[in-house]
């Protein structure tokens, strides 16, 4: 199990590309089902564990991957199944969006239902009533969900607008001739991003990035290539930690209207956040205001960056309330802060954080994805050294995190136990 070693308190200053966005890549992937032509799809942060996980789903159903660089080729390689392995399933929620092109295209697949993980239960009722309500029949056999009959198009409103419940429609309304509409459907810019992936596969992908979509689907899709949309997740917690290392940052190759819920409440805190060309300048001196925060679904200010958001604010001067209203337990960073001598206390769904003047580096462990990268930026503006545990977690999500803060001047190193 590797960790990071990092000693704070380096201003952080320097230019960065970000990466293509994991959470983008991972539906565009699994579209590749859809056809049995190739398709080729660039700008895929494959260094990932998550993507390399999705590789490993794909080739479980019969797909052939090729990795070059950041370009991904998927081709055929075996008939395909209508299965998806437990064993990838329970390391990687997201694989239960292979639900929607294999029961849309076969009429019959069987997917085991992901366990839930540290941050929330995590259900995936919305999926399910989406492909009732097109017509499939559910049973459940040793811990798998079997979904049969063929769908047809049809209406869908989903009672809230979930991420995944709305890819997985989208992927199985593409396979569908016919008009699908999705209704209160997510609104995230990597909805956007598949919906044109489907279109240039033949589907005809309307409102993406709307609460109202609309998927005229085909029986028969063609192979598309297609470039990833930036990372918003990386770009904004860069951002935070250069923020918190008060230091400067060019971030390159990002989309800045998919940033404006976090580069809106940085200027309120202190930051100056300039939208360029090609991207975002950010710059920070000294301690930030308090920002109060609340969650919400795309357009609001992102669950996954809530945690990183924290560990600023745990040096702001004042009081601030950070709510998190999307998942029900997105508050394991707390406690690890609080080690840090981070003053934060917790009331349901709401944190309470009192900034102090300095954090003090400490051994902490990180308990999922964005709660490390939370730690990830308390380390890198605190005084003396942390020890960061368990980076399997960042790695699921962020590439190589160590070498692109040293590029910032970070004195940050991973050991391997
Ligand atoms: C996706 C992102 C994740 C992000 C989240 C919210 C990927 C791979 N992951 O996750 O990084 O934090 O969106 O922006 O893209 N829910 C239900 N029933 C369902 C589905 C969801 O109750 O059938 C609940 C979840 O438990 C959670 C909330 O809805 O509390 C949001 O989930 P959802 O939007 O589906 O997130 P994911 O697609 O899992």
């Amino acid at each position: 199990m590797d960790r990071f070693i990092i000693d704070g308190g380096k201003s952080l200053r320097g230019t960065l590309r970000v990466s293509g966005s994991k959470n983008a890549a991972l539906p565009i992937l699994i579209a590749t089902l859809l056809t049995d032509e190739p398709c080729l799809i660039e700008n895929v942060p494959t260094r990932l564990r998550d993507i390399r996980l999705t590789f490993r789903v794909l080739e479980a159903i019969g797909k052939r991957v090729e990795v070059s660089g950041t370009n991904v080729t998927v081709v055929d390689d075996k008939p395909l199944k209508t299965r998806a392995p437990y064993e990838l399933v329970k390391q990687m929620r997201a694989s239960v969006l292979v639900a929607g092109p294999l029961l849309a295209r076969f009429g019959w697949v069987r997917v085991p239902i992901p366990g839930g993980c540290a941050i929330g239960v995590r259900p995936i009722d919305i999926h399910l009533k989406g492909f009732e309500d097109l017509g499939a029949r559910r049973t459940f056999e040793a811990g798998d969900i079997i979904l049969d009959s063929p769908l047809r198009p049809g209406t869908i409103r989903f009672k809230f607008p979930s991420v995944g419940a709305t890819e997985n429609l989208m992927l199985a309304a593409a396979a569908l001739p016919g008009m699908t509409i999705l209704r209160n459907a997510a609104r995230e810019p990597e909805i956007g991003d598949l919906g044109r992936f489907l279109t240039a596969m033949g589907a005809r992908v309307t409102g993406a990035g709307t609460s109202t979509i609309t998927v005229r689907g085909a029986r028969h899709l063609h192979g598309a290539r297609h470039a990833v949309i930036a990372d918003r997740i990386e770009a904004g917690t860069l951002m935070l930690a250069a923020a918190a290392a008060q230091g400067s940052l060019r971030l390159l190759a990002v989309e800045p209207k998919h940033l404006k819920a976090l580069t809106g409440k940085m200027r309120c805190a202190g930051a100056v956040v300039r939208e360029e060309k090609d991207g975002i300048f950010m710059s920070m001196k000294g301690r930030p205001r308090p920002v109060s925060i609340a969650t919400a679904p795309y357009p609001g200010f992102p669950t996954d960056l809530q945690a990183p958001w924290m560990a600023w604010m745990c040096l702001a001067r004042g009081r601030c309330r950070v709510q998190e209203t999307v998942f029900e337990n997105r508050f394991l960073h707390a406690a690890e802060l609080s080690r840090m001598g981070g003053r934060v206390s917790l009331s349901g769904k709401t944190a309470a954080v009192e900034g102090v003047p300095q954090l003090c580096g400490a051994p902490v462990m990180a308990s999922d994805l964005r709660a490390g990268a939370a730690l990830v930026v308390a380390a890198l503006a605190a005084r003396g050294r942390t020890m960061v545990q368990r980076v399997y977690h960042i790695d699921r999500g962020y590439e190589r995190l160590e070498i692109r803060l040293r590029v910032l001047g970070a004195k940050i190193r991973r050991v391997h136990r």
